[in-house]
Order: structure tokens, then C-alpha cells, then sequence
């Protein structure tokens, strides 16, 4: 695992960013896998800046988002396809046709084929992640098998609490969504995982130093071989000093 922690977010963002355009730079057809949420929208911003400053042709870029709600209309502001053109598509410059999304309207065939096209892909280049209180990734919440695909799954308390934010009235916040799996998300080639803000700060710690346990999902990047975190200070502050010490930037 690589761990750095940033002062700023803009840093963080910037750095980012920086190892995505890589890949883009390296491959005009490259697949970025995209989490919605707070966390990546600075690292999508930095990155299409940062490919338009470099003039990168991002026109065949594909990317697959990690999950979506279930119930909520693709059109509906708060759905995730909503936050994916919104925050990615038009954040980072991609082409909106070139970026899937799993449906959330219940279609028993939808996981199969959600996995299905991510393979005719030639899977994940890089894999931008948020990570939840909980320890969540994607929406695989605590307890969520190690070797899970994409599939549908009930939203755990915290995270309909934290997701309430989004809606006006508590009985609006979706209970349900479909999301890529553990073992989807882990074959990514890369993962970048993003986490800012001191509300993080117990997950990153035990995800990095506690034992790795389904009960925190992401505690399992500890054995995947290739994993870039981007943590700021706050986010970083129940780390052992040992590992801040080398990880600050
Ligand atoms: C994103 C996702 C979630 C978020 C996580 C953190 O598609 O499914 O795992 O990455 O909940 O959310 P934020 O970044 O809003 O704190």
C-alpha cells in the first residue's frame, strides 16, 4: 500500500489526479472505474484541468461508475447517474456515452450485465474509491463477502444517515442500491482510494493498520497489490505516527 497524507485538499486533488491522466496519457482507451460522493469531486476537477491544460485527447476514455441508488430515476437529481455527469463527466472532460452506470431499477439482469460489459472492457485501469464511515466501499457495506460482484444490497443505518443530506425528507432516502462487488472492485489493475475530513479519520486508521476483516471492506485494500491513498490531515489523524510519519507529502 502507498499512503500519503496532504495539507491541502488541493494537493491531494492534484496528485491524484495526476497518476489518472497517467494512465490516459499511457492509454488514449483507458477505463477509470468512478465513485460518486464528496470525496472525488476536487481529484475530478484536478484531472480535467490538468488533462485540458495537457491538450489529452480524453474522447475514448471509458469509465464504469462504482454503484447507484435503486427506485431513483435517472433523471432525478440526487440519482447517481445525475452525480456521475455532473461531477466526473463534466469534472474530469469525459465522454458522457463512454460512461456506464448501473441501473437502479430493479432489472434482475442488471448485475450480470453490468459485469458483463466491465469485462468486455478488459476490466478497470484505475479505480477512484471513496471510503464511508462505516468502511464501506462502494455500497458493500460492513459484512459484505470478500469475493462479492455486483449485485443489490440494503444501505446500512450510517449510511442512509449520511446519505439523508441529500434529501429534503428522511422517508426519501433511498434503503437499496446496486453496486459493484468487493471482488469486482478488487480487480482493478489500481486503486486510488480518496478520504478527507476528520468524519474518516477511524475508518483510515483501521482500514491501514487494523486486521483485515469483512466487517470493515476497507480494510481488505491491504491485500490488493496495487493501492494509492490520498488521505488529508484530518482524515489521517488516528494513523499511528510511524505510518504518518513516512506517508505526509
Ligand atoms: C461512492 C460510494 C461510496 C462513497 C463513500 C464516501 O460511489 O459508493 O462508497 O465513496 O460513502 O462518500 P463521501 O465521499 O461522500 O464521503
Amino acid at each position: 500500500m502507498h499512503i500519503n497524507i496532504f495539507s491541502s485538499e488541493s494537493a491531494l486533488a492534484e496528485a491524484a489526479a495526476e497518476r489518472i491522466i497517467a494512465q490516459v496519457r499511457e492509454n488514449a482507451e483507458a477505463v477509470i472505474g468512478l465513485a460518486t460522493g464528496a470525496s472525488p469531486v476536487a481529484v475530478y476537477h484536478a484531472w480535467g484541468k490538468g488533462a485540458a491544460t495537457l491538450g489529452l485527447d480524453q474522447s475514448r476514455v471509458r469509465g464504469f461508475a462504482l454503484d447507484e441508488y435503486l427506485g431513483l430515476d435517472p433523471e432525478d437529481s440526487r440519482s447517481y447517474h445525475a452525480v456521475i455527469r455532473r461531477d466526473a463527466v463534466a469534472g474530469a472532460g469525459l465522454n458522457a456515452e463512454l460512461v456506464l452506470i448501473p441501473q437502479g431499477s430493479g432489472d434482475p439482469e442488471a448485475p450480470a450485465a453490468y459485469e458483463r460489459a466491465i469485462r468486455e472492457a478488459g476490466g478497470v485501469d484505475v479505480q477512484v474509491l471513496g471510503i464511508g464511515r462505516n468502511g464501506h466501499l462502494g455500497f458493500n457495506e460492513p459484512g459484505s463477502p470478500a469475493q462479492s460482484r455486483t449485485r443489490v444490497v440494503q444501505l446500512a443505518a450510517s449510511t442512509m444517515a449520511d446519505n439523508a443530506r441529500y434529501f429534503d425528507r428522511a422517508e426519501d432516502v433511498p434503503t437499496a442500491a446496486i453496486t459493484q462487488g468487493l471482488g469486482t472492485i478488487f480487480e482493478a489493475r489500481e486503486l486510488i482510494v480518496i478520504a478527507v475530513g476528520e468524519a474518516k479519520a477511524d475508518a483510515v486508521a483501521a482500514a491501514i493498520e487494523g486486521e483485515t476483516t469483512e466487517d470493515l471492506p476497507a480494510s481488505l485494500l491491504q491485500s490488493h497489490p496495487n493501492v494509492h491513498w490520498f488521505i488529508d490531515q484530518a482524515a489521517a489523524a488516528k494513523l499511528s505516527e510511524s505510518v504518518a510519519l513516512v506517508a505526509a507529502v
